[in-house]
Formats: C-alpha cells, structure tokens, sequence
C-alpha cells in the first residue's frame, strides 16, 4: 500500500507572522492519525522557523528547490545538506515555475534530483506538459522526456523513496484543474514509465496529483487508483482547504 502525500507549496507568499498565523490554524485542528503524510513547503528563509512551530507535530517540512552542487562558491544557492540540516525531509524539484521562468533544463532538474537524494531528501520531482503540448496531444511524450533524463541520471533507485509530482502547466493557478480521468491516464503512463525500468519501484513510487486542486475536487482526483495525494499551491495557504483536501485523502 502506497501511503498518500498532501503537500502543500507555499510558493513565494508568506510572512513570519501569517507563517505562525496559519501554522497554529493547522496544528489546532489537525487529525490524530492523519490519513495520508502531510509536508508544507515555505520560502527558504521561512524553513527554520516553520520547523520549529512543527516540531513535534505529524506536519513535516519540505524545501521549493535545491542546488545541484554539494556546496561552494553557488551565489544565492542552497544545498540538501542545508536543507537537511534545518529540519527538511522533502524538497520540491523541477517545478514548472523553475523550469519555465528560470529556464531550468531537464538536466539540470536531474541533477537536482540526484543531489536531494543523495543527502537522503525526498524529492518530489514535477512534470507536466503545457496547454499547446496537451492540444497537440504530446502530453506522453513531454512527461516521459522529464521523467527519461532523472532515470537515465539516477537510475529507478533514484525513485526508491521518491515522488513524482504530475502538474499540468495549464491547470496550475488557473482554477483549471485536470479531470480525475486525465490525471489518472497520465499517472498510470509515468508509473509504466517508471515500471519499464523496475516493476516493484513502480509499484511504491507516489504519484501526486498538482494544479488547481481544492476541497470541492481533491476526494474525486485522490479517489483514482494511481492518484497518490496531491501538491497544492494556492490552496494550501488557507488552513480549512488544506486540512479538508488532507482529509480527502483519507479512505473515502
Ligand atoms: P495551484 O494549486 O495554486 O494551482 O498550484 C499548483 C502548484 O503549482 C503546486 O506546486
């Protein structure tokens, strides 16, 4: 059994003190036994402190990006050794803001990969195609050209503890979000992609479902077989929809 992943991507929103504010509206109604892993992903300058306020708690803490190189002279960088150190057990890779506003390359976003998981990170490596790529119906072969270069780089080993996060470019922030049919077509494509390679790595990876998922759609996507949880953006800065898309999570 695969156990689902709510994650939560602050993006670059926040404030020390709507930081507090939202992480004690969590803490004061989050579940006992929560069913599914919960992680919330603050700016880097915001990790510390968020961890602290969670200490203790079943919220875990995860990092937006990740440098490539180990350490050094990496101006403005930020290494999964650093982000281990201050509490992170997860780390968002190649999202398609990285990708596509700071041009980050596949190789680049393998690389990445390799480095989270080599200091024992998690990565929660995303994919997606854009709006022109699904209407020419190159949806598979976007999808298996990001997931192709972390195999070829890491191996499937590389996804031994790993998650893959399916975000359709056109349905991030837009309200737009994929029906649970074409979230689940595309995830059970990466987790044959994925299978190609290593049937039983396959079989553990978690495949999260991101963009434009809120309380009203997250039961219906997280309801499909290889729909494994969820990476939220906007929403998971409201502390009700977070914790009732976590509890959506939960069998149905
Ligand atoms: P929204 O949930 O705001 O569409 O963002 C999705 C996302 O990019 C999560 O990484």
């Amino acid at each position: 059994m695969r156990r689902a992943i709510v994650a939560g991507n602050w993006k670059m929103h926040g404030s020390r003190a709507e930081n507090a504010q939202l992480i004690e509206e969590l803490l004061a109604r989050f579940p006992a036994q929560p069913p599914a892993a919960c992680v919330v992903c603050p700016p880097f300058v915001y990790l510390q402190e968020v961890g602290r306020l969670l200490r203790g708690s079943h919220l875990s803490l995860g990092g937006q990006d990740v440098c490539a190189d180990a350490q050094g002279a990496f101006t403005g960088e930020v290494s999964a050794a650093m982000l281990k150190d201050v509490g992170c057990e997860y780390v968002i890779i190649g999202h398609s803001e990285r990708r596509l506003l700071y041009r980050e390359s596949d190789q680049l976003v393998a690389r990445k990969f390799g480095a989270a998981h080599a200091r024992g990170l998690v990565p929660i490596l995303c994919v997606g195609e854009q709006l022109a790529d699904r209407d020419a119906g190159r949806t598979h072969e976007v999808v298996a050209r990001q997931l192709d270069v972390v195999l070829e780089l890491c191996g499937a080993g590389g996804l031994e503890q790993g998650v893959v996060a399916y975000e359709p470019v056109w349905a991030i922030g837009t309200g737009r979000n994929a029906t649970p049919d074409q979230a689940q077509e595309v995830h059970a494509f990466i987790r044959a992609r994925i299978g190609a390679r290593d049937a039983r790595i396959a079989a553990a990876t978690r495949i999260l479902y991101g963009g434009s998922v809120k309380a009203g759609n997250a039961a219906e996507l997280f309801a499909m077989p290889d729909v494994d949880g969820g990476l939220v953006g906007g929403a998971s800065l409201k502390a009700d929809e977070f914790l009732s898309i976590l509890a959506a999570a939960g069998p149905g």
